[in-house]
């Protein structure tokens, strides 16, 4: 069976990236899968206490991601929504997966990288072995599916690596409990899809959006007012020429590329059909048209979101019954993956 599974970390500022890059897919994919969306609260803790701010701002932020997950479209009740360290198999899974994962392997991350900077020795062990959690996020649920933005990509990869890993390792013991024929976790799939795989900053086309950046206007906040929006697309950086006819046009433009893959995004076009409309002309009216678009898109989603969170102990609730859900699943492959590794069950 195929089984989609994402996760986001309640971070805070969540933003347009997020959205277009990732939680318009997971909407999506409701349609067509069984899906587990997460909040993943673990992750989040892996840098700085100044970056994710202290236990209060973390189960706001926790609260809040489950509202936008909510207020975007997803289905709590048909599908699982639930924050990570509610399930105790992820950290357990993460475990075998340390001992499968080569350090090799990790020391090639590029977002480990960027994120630990020149302060390498500084870094938490768990910024490290971030994406070993991941893969077990992923394969606690035996997932074939993951929507992700661009930047996930190597990730997902690593993820696959140790699936693989793990069914050579284990192969024979897989084999003898009849565990799937030796396969016992799927190699996950990568979904990277639509016209904002990665949303960049609107102060330079060549950056990410991102939480992280210390500039608000880069990025256009799900929470964000009509008036911010419209004051952040506005001051957003062009260039002098008038937007190309044609998608090739945009080619070393970065700028104009990214402004044309938002509207094309948030109108569920393409960026062809986009420049249909708007090629030619200045960026000025474009804009215009961008700020009506962002705006009637977002504006339901940060008063639904604004609605939801007021009311904490109904968003807990959804929590705890996803959880409970994700839960029964989680503990089936726990369980078989603890047979697999020779550890002696509980009785
Ligand atoms: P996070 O919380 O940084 O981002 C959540 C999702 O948003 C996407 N994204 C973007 N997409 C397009 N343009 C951007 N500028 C942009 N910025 C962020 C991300 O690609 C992501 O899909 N490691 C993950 C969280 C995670 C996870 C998982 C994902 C933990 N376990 C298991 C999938 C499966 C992350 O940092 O997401």
């Amino acid at each position: 069976v195929e089984r989609v599974f994402s996760g986001v970390q309640p971070t805070g500022n969540l933003h347009l990236g997020n959205y277009l890059g990732a939680i318009v897919n997971f909407v999506k994919m409701q349609e067509t899968h069984n899906c587990i969306y997460c909040v993943v609260d673990m992750h989040a803790i892996t840098q700085g206490v100044d970056v994710w701010g202290g236990p209060v701002e973390l189960a706001r932020n926790t609260r809040e991601v489950t509202a936008a997950f909510i207020a975007s479209g997803i289905d709590p009740s048909k599908h699982i929504v639930f924050n990570q360290s509610q399930v105790s198999g992820h950290a357990e899974l993460a475990w075998i997966f340390n001992c499968v994962a080569r350090m090799g392997w990790l020391g090639r991350m590029t977002q480990f990288k960027e994120k630990a900077g020149k302060d390498r020795e500084n870094a938490s062990v768990g910024l490290f072995d971030y994406p070993v959690l991941m893969a077990a996020d992923i394969l606690l649920y035996r997932a074939t599916h993951v929507p992700v933005g661009e930047d996930q990509k190597q990730h997902l990869e690593l993820s696959r690596d140790i699936a693989q890993k793990f069914n050579n390792d284990f192969a024979e013991s897989i084999r003898n409990l009849g565990a799937n024929d030796g396969l016992f976790f799927p190699l996950p799939e990568p979904l990277i899809t639509g016209p904002a795989t990665r949303v960049m900053s609107l102060r330079d086309g060549t950056k990410k959006m991102s939480k992280s950046d210390a500039s608000d206007n880069s990025r256009i906040n799900l929470t964000d007012d009509a008036d911010t929006i419209a004051q952040k697309v506005r001051k957003a950086k062009t260039d002098p020429e008038p937007l190309p006819t044609e998608e090739k046009g945009l080619e070393a433009r970065p700028e104009a590329d990214n402004l044309v893959g938002i509207f094309a995004a948030l109108s569920g076009r393409s960026k062809a059909d986009v420049l249909r409309d708007f090629g030619g002309g200045q960026f000025s009216s474009f804009k215009n048209a961008l700020v009506d678009l962002c705006v009637t898109k977002l504006a339901p989603i940060a008063g639904e979101m604004k609605r939801l969170v007021a009311d904490p102990g109904h968003i807990d609730a959804i929590l705890n019954d996803g959880a409970d859900r994700a839960r029964a699943i989680a503990d089936e492959t726990m369980t078989l993956s603890k047979d697999i590794v020779g550890f002696i069950r509980r009785r």
